[in-house]
Order: C-alpha cells, then structure tokens, then sequence
C-alpha cells in the first residue's frame, strides 16, 4: 500500500467538500482490495441530518461499484480556510465507524493524516473495539 498516495487522493477529494453550514470540509480516500481507490467527501445540507460525511460518501461509492473487502481509508479534514499546515488530525466520528464495521476486518487501517508527512494509523480494532456487526444478527 502507498500510503502517500493514499493521503495525497484525501487532500485533493477534501477540495469539492460541500460544507456551507459547518465550514469543515473533509476527503477521505478508501482503498479497496482491488487496488481500487474511492474517494470522498462530506456534504452537507440545509436540512443537517441528510449531511453525509466523507468517509461514508467513499464507501458507499465503492459499495455502488461492488468493491467489498477494504484495505485502508486516509482521512484529512479542518476548518475550510485554515492553511495546510495548521490543520488537525481528524478521526472519524462514530457513526462512519459504525459503517466501516459493516464491511471491513479489525485490521482494517485507518489513517488519519494532516500531510503526506504527518499521519498516524490506527486498526479498526482500536477506534471500535467490541463493534455491532453483521455477525451478531445469526442467532
Ligand atoms: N465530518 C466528516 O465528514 N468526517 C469526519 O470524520 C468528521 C466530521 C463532517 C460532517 C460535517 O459535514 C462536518 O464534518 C462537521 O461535523
């Protein structure tokens, strides 16, 4: 895996966040097993709840182009007019997490990124340990 790249397709996919109402724009870009990579980014809506967030927004687009199994997802995000350089690192929030879980391993990779340069990685283990999954739905 390329994580720079990876980070690289995040920054560039962040550039048509939709975020009027927040100002905090996100890119997410998922690599599928395929070595496929989704990318996308959050969309917000005057209505708030229909709001989706870019990480969900890139799995459902690679879900939509019938990739299922997931190697890594890098994620960048900050408020829209602070510079490259000042921006933080941004976790998923819960409910993407919860989405993930759906479809990727415990070793799925999470890379929360502020540049190619500056980045952490987590498991999905780590960011949703003892999950809600598919699995607990067979009797
Ligand atoms: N957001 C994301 O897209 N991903 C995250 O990991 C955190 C939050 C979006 C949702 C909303 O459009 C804005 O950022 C502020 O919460």
């Amino acid at each position: 895996m390329n994580i720079e790249n990876l980070i690289n397709a995040a920054i560039e996919a962040r550039k048509a966040a939709y975020a009027p109402y927040s100002n905090f724009t996100v890119g997410a870009a998922l690599l599928g097993k395929s070595e496929k990579i989704y990318t996308g980014c959050n969309v917000e809506n005057a209505g708030f709840t229909p709001s989706i967030c870019g990480e969900r927004a890139a799995l459902y687009t690679a879900i939509a182009q019938s990739e299922r199994s997931f190697i890594a997802i890098a994620i960048v995000g900050g408020s829209e007019d602070s510079a490259e350089k000042d921006l933080d690192f941004c976790f998923p929030c819960g409910v993407c997490r919860q989405v993930f879980y759906e479809f990727c391993q415990a070793d799925f990779q999470i890379i929360v990124a502020k540049n190619k340069d500056d980045y952490s990685v987590y498991t999905l283990k780590e960011l949703l340990p003892h999950g809600f999954g598919p699995e607990n739905l067979q009797k």
